[in-house]
């Protein structure tokens, strides 16, 4: 039975001068874009299973688990106690570690990779992808699907995430859209974004170009807009053409891979690639990344294509890697966590279902999300006709309440092992329920107030 939280609003004290401390030495008070709340930054103290506390002291249900990484839990203890057990023996030699090869081992056993490098970031592994396909394919350009997003080096900056969808144009011949400036323009000619789940602009774009496209790089669901997924037939024509045009197939299994299943969306959608790249829930949390692929392609490396890295490989993300994997192939912790999703989202749609609010789930019960809309969108230009300002406000909501998914309606809920413990299944829902009925009693209250003021009928009488 769903309990009931009453709502407060968390003091920011502590964070409100952390964030004037911040903003003097870190630009936005942060290191990354994509925390920068302004005044709602954000400045943690600490995190145990499913929950997080912010340096005010403030607890929250975890739905965001450092956009995914976290798949067991915070502060793990099979995970951490390895990990520092084997960080007392050094942990950077820029030699090769027994801890690397077991990680390589274990992604080859669980994905249809032949061989695999460790990097220390998502961003390494589409960058080092993206080279080694064009050192196979003697070819320069990359497809890419709009919406998706795959690191912060300058190939994957195009056509990511606009708020106003208009900037992508037509859907027929997209525009290559650099997000931010510092993007120089003969990089983004050489990245050809197209709509997700269309087939039809996939073929026209490989027909006028396919002899230079050097591979087509895919996350095989939207995961920025809530985990679209792929229509049936979708992932299975990618493939097809780009055998048909020579190109490789990259997936991009940051979010997906070792979640959606132990063999990632790979598996749990039956499609095979050519290469794939690794991080966010290989490392739990600590910086394990990889990509990995076909034996005849990776072996490109070390002869033919540059890829490198001090801390490739480095002692405390390969333990890490080691020992996640190791729990993900031995336990049923990927079944738990699917479980766990799917009561979230039971709890969710009787919720909505009850205030008859249309809306249809995304993505995979792992990583979901919930569009308010009536019609299932197909692609990224599809999320902005949901109606993601209620989305907004009712994540705004959730948290002031307790439960923290991303403030933003791209960015799915992420679940966790350790979220099938204690109450945290009715915690989320019924913060979920308040932070809905607040919404739109808000937005109820707006439209009566933008109202045009009803005629006094005094005034016309006489
Ligand atoms: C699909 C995908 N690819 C690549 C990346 C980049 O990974 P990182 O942040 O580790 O550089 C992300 C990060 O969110 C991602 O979601």
């Amino acid at each position: 039975m769903a309990i009931r939280i009453a709502p407060a609003a968390p003091s920011r004290e502590q964070q409100s001068r952390m964030y004037e401390r911040a903003t003097r030495v870190l630009p936005g008070g942060t290191d990354s874009n994509f925390r920068a709340w302004g005044h709602r930054t954000i400045y943690v103290d600490r995190g145990q299973g499913g929950h997080v506390w912010d340096i005010d002291g403030n607890e929250f249900v975890d739905l965001r688990m450092g956009y995914g990484p976290v798949v067991l839990g915070h502060g793990d203890p099979r995970v951490d106690d390895y990990v520092n057990e084997r960080m007392r023996r050094g942990v950077s030699f820029s030699l090769t570690s027994e801890d690397e090869v077991r990680a390589a081992e274990l992604i080859c056993e669980l994905t249809f990779c032949e061989m695999a490098r460790l990097t220390v970031s998502g961003t390494e592994a589409t960058m080092h992808a993206i080279r080694v396909a064009r050192g196979f394919t003697g070819r320069d350009k990359i497809i890419k699907f709009e919406g998706q997003y795959h690191g912060v080096h300058d190939y994957a900056l195009i056509s990511v995430l606009p708020t106003d969808v208009t900037e992508l144009g037509d859907r027929e011949n997209p525009v290559r859209l650099a997000w931010g400036r510092g993007i120089p323009k003969a990089i983004t000619e050489t990245v050809i974004p197209v709509p997700y789940n269309d087939l039809g602009t996939l073929r026209r774009v490989f027909e006028r170009e396919g002899d230079e496209i050097a591979a087509v790089l895919i996350e095989p669901v939207l995961g920025n807009a809530q985990g679209i997924l792929p229509r049936p037939g979708f992932l299975e024509g990618v493939r097809e053409m780009t055998r048909e045009f020579g190109a490789l197939l990259i997936f991009d299994e940051v979010k997906t891979g070792f979640r959606f299943a132990r063999g990632g969306a790979a598996e749990f959608f039956g499609i095979t690639p050519d290469l794939a790249t690794y991080a966010k829930a290989m490392g739990n949390g600590y910086p394990a990344a990889a990509f990995g692929g076909r034996r005849d392609v990776m072996s490109m490396l070390p002869e033919h294509v540059s890829h490198g890295g001090t801390y490739a490989g480095n002692r405390v993300a390969a333990a890490a890697a080691v020992q996640v994997l190791t729990i993900l192939r031995d336990t049923d912790a990927l079944g738990t966590i699917r479980t766990t999703g799917e009561r979230v989202q039971a709890g969710v749609e009787q919720i909505l279902a009850r205030r008859g609010l249309a809306h249809v789930f995304t993505g995979h019960p792992s990583m979901f999300g919930v569009m308010f809309t009536s019609e299932l969108p197909s692609d990224y230009r599809g999320w902005a006709d949901t109606d993601h300002e209620l989305y907004d406000a009712v994540a705004a909501g959730m948290i002031v309440r307790g439960a923290m998914p991303e403030p933003d309606s791209r960015e799915p809920w992420f679940m966790c092992e350790a979220h099938a413990q204690g109450d945290d299944v009715d915690r989320i829902v019924s913060i979920f329920d308040e932070a809905l009925d607040a919404a739109l009693e808000e937005r109820a209250q707006a439209a009566a107030e933008s109202l045009p003021a009803r005629p006094d009928p005094r005034a016309s009488a006489g």
